[in-house]
């Protein structure tokens, strides 16, 4: 039987100890706001961006918000990211993802200043992560990161295994593995022999995005298993990348769906914009 990590518990934690800080910079004079922007009406969207927003009030952060139309221009948008950019009482900016076709995602996120990049996704942000050097860290990896370490699960030296390239968690998960000294291996879709890879992993983190995909077949006895994905299944009933029943005996630790790294992710925005004021204070 698996121990269940408890994101919804950790990130909860994480977020009181933020609120703390929080009200100590204030204390001091300090205030932190973040610029949430929104193009169109994706209802998805505005679930996430809703509860970035809550976050950002529990936690005793500003959070603007900018709802723009579906039909802005890309030309209005870039406008507004360079504003935000110039403007000191702004310390993050997020726009959240996917924006609409006729916008061109790449040069929006390159348009956001890497001081001011709390989802971590732009190009220096990405170059600070794999030269070890000090930066925003895109949040859904960073919490993982978190995750592992406060329910005491070793990473140096272990065999880590992640399903999944994406730029989002795959890749900067496995920079951050390496930061921690596991020992990595990036599986993706074109993986020979896919079942005899992951069955090394010490750990294993699944961002492949298909429902229930990882079976017993593809886990080690005794490996944590963390689920990045989050989909319905038949009954519409939350569910993950991985097949959790089959799972679940073989594990020594495992996250749930929901209830696991999804609340983590935006514990670890909140800690990004924290830390654009801390990187602030000693520069
Ligand atoms: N859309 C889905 N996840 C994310 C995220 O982490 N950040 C942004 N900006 N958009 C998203």
């Amino acid at each position: 039987m698996a121990r269940l990590i408890d994101g919804k518990e950790i990130s909860k934690q994480i977020k009181d100890e933020l609120k703390e800080e929080v009200g100590r910079l204030s204390r001091k004079g300090v205030k932190i706001c973040l610029a949430v922007i929104q193009v169109g009406k994706d209802p998805a969207s505005s679930v996430y961006v809703n509860n970035k927003k809550k976050a950002c009030a529990y936690i005793g952060i500003d959070s603007r918000a900018y709802e723009l139309p579906e039909n802005i221009s890309e030309e209005e948008l870039v406008g507004l990211v360079e504003r935000l950019n110039a403007d000191d009482s702004v310390n993050g900016i997020l726009v959240q993802l996917p924006l609409p076709a006729h916008i061109d995602e790449d040069r929006i996120i390159r348009t956001i200043s890497p001081d001011k990049d709390v989802d971590g996704f732009h190009p220096v942000s990405v170059g600070r992560l794999w030269l070890g050097e000090k930066g925003f860290v895109s949040c859904t990896p960073a919490g993982i990161i978190e995750l592992l370490k406060r329910s005491g699960v070793e990473i140096e030296g272990k065999e880590c295994v992640i399903v999944g390239r994406s730029n989002i968690v795959g890749k900067p998960m496995a920079a951050l593995l390496l930061r921690e000294n596991g020992t990595v291996t990036v599986t993706h879709s074109r993986t020979e022999d896919l079942k005899e890879v992951t069955k090394r992993a010490d750990i294993l983190i699944v961002a492949i995005g298909k429902k229930e995909f990882i079976t017993s077949e593809y886990i080690k006895e005794g490996a944590v298993v963390i689920d990045v994905g989050i989909h319905r299944d038949e009954n519409n009933h939350l569910c993950g990348d991985v097949n959790f029943t089959q799972a679940e005996p073989l594990a020594s630790a495992i996250t749930p769906v929901p209830g696991g790294v999804g609340p983590m992710t935006i514990a670890m925005l909140m800690n990004n914009c924290v830390e654009s004021v801390r990187s602030q204070e000693e520069s």
